[in-house]
């Protein structure tokens, strides 16, 4: 590479053969936790087809797998559960934090801030062995969703609601930010919601996994590493997109003026949010599981508004620019239909994502090699330092 870069001008971009901008393509270590299966299943968590898990699995179950490395039995199923009920509380230090926060304020960075400080009030916080880091992963996983529904009342300025000791996580979740149903329609959103949050619990090396996993790499703090993994989050190329489908879903308003919109939209070279994906070029599986339930929940709710304006977009992405709904796509539509407010679409995606964060941070530490890459220099080339006294 030395060689390469030494012949050429500096100021022009050398060719490198290894070089991958956005390390499209690159293989950049080693997992045993998900595997992007070209074929029918499109994805596997720990060996098991994403249909599998999404259809017949609870969430709870899943989070197991992701972390312990294997399907719980009904003991352990039952034991982990009943843990992450035990810990649906916030420490004080962190509730005193969201008693400070304002309208306005981004639900992301809120979200960032509050996992950072749960990382100062855990009492395991310095300790980095795989037992506390499995420990540590089942609290936050716990306390996330009452930090998230709680931040949002406060900035709504409403007092938060406490969090459900019974239910599944699914529920419990759905009753805080969306409230609660006890009917049919209640039962099948809850449904939904666990079936999504089965869906974006884990992905290979998608940019916040990666942020978590170089940061792990310094062996740093479980919490450090999460922390990080939620700024990567936030963009809108990444987890972003799903609040932003729904902002446009909302801005196209009506089935019959999404041909105008999209014209309009791609003249302008603007992205439609919720298509395309870096690895998923064929199609994202996912996006086929997620479309069945929110077209079931929108027959559900009498309301097929969200679901027809969805599918005339899907139908004229592809036909004009080939392009197929990804994961966050119809996740919107469905949850549009449960009342979730859209600034709560991407901390829902933590709430599920957490756990394959925390399995990437905990696998990177069982076998760690510090990730550092290097980069292709393309700045000025060697000069002599000018005096200040002689810069003009
Ligand atoms: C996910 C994403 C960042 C992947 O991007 P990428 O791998 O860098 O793909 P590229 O930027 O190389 O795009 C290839 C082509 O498809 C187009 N394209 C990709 N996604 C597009 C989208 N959502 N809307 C319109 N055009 C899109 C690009 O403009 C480009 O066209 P061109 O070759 O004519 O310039 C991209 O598809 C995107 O921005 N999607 C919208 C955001 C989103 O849904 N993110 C969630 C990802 S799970």
């Amino acid at each position: 590479m030395n060689q390469t870069m030494h012949e050429q001008p500096a100021t022009k971009a050398p060719v490198h053969p290894d070089y991958s901008p956005g390390l499209e393509g690159v293989i950049a270590g080693e997992s045993a936790i998900c595997q992007v299966d070209e074929g029918e299943a499109g994805l596997r968590y720990r060996g098991y087809a994403i249909g599998d898990l999404a259809e017949r699995c609870s969430f709870e179950e899943v989070a197991y797998l992701l972390l312990f490395g294997r399907l719980p039995t009904g003991a352990e199923l039952a034991e982990f559960s009943q843990s992450l009920q035990r810990h649906r509380s916030l420490p004080h230090q962190v509730r005193r934090f969201m008693d400070s926060l304002r309208p306005g304020m981004h639900q992301m960075d809120v979200l960032r801030t509050g996992i950072s400080l749960l990382g100062l009030s855990d009492p395991e916080a310095q300790d980095g062995s795989r037992e506390a880091n499995l420990r540590k992963s089942v609290r936050l996983l716990a306390q996330i969703p009452e930090l998230i529904a709680g931040s949002y009342q406060v900035m709504a300025g409403r007092k938060p609601m406490e969090p459900d000791r019974e239910g599944s996580f699914a529920e419990n979740l759905l009753n805080l930010v969306a409230g609660r149903r006890q009917d049919d329609l209640g039962a099948a959103m809850a449904q939904a919601l666990n079936v999504s949050l089965i869906l974006y619990a884990e992905h290979e090396f998608n940019a916040s996994t990666f942020a978590a996993r170089v940061t792990a790499s310094t062996l740093t703090d479980l919490h450090g590493a999460v922390t990080a993994a939620v700024a990567t989050l936030k963009g809108p190329l990444h987890g972003g997109a799903n609040e932003a489908v729904a902002a446009m879903l909302i801005e196209i308003g009506r089935p019959e003026h999404v041909a105008f919109w999209l014209r309009e939209t791609l003249a302008h070279k603007r992205r439609v949010m919720g298509f395309g994906h870096r690895v998923l070029r064929q199609g994202d599986a996912r996006s086929a599981i997620i479309q069945r339930h929110a077209e079931r929940l929108s027959d559900l709710c009498g309301d097929r508004h969200w679901y027809q304006i969805a599918a005339t977009l899907d139908r004229l992405m592809l036909e004009q620019k080939g392009l197929r709904p990804n994961l966050d796509f119809y996740t919107a539509v469905a949850y549009l239909l449960m009342g979730i407010p859209s600034e709560l679409s991407t901390p829902l995606f933590v709430c599920s994502r957490i756990t394959g964060w925390c399995a990437h941070v905990i696998e990177q530490q069982d076998h760690n090699r510090l990730i550092r890459p290097r980069a292709l220099y393309t700045g000025p080339a060697p000069k002599a330092y000018d005096p200040l006294e002689q810069r003009t």
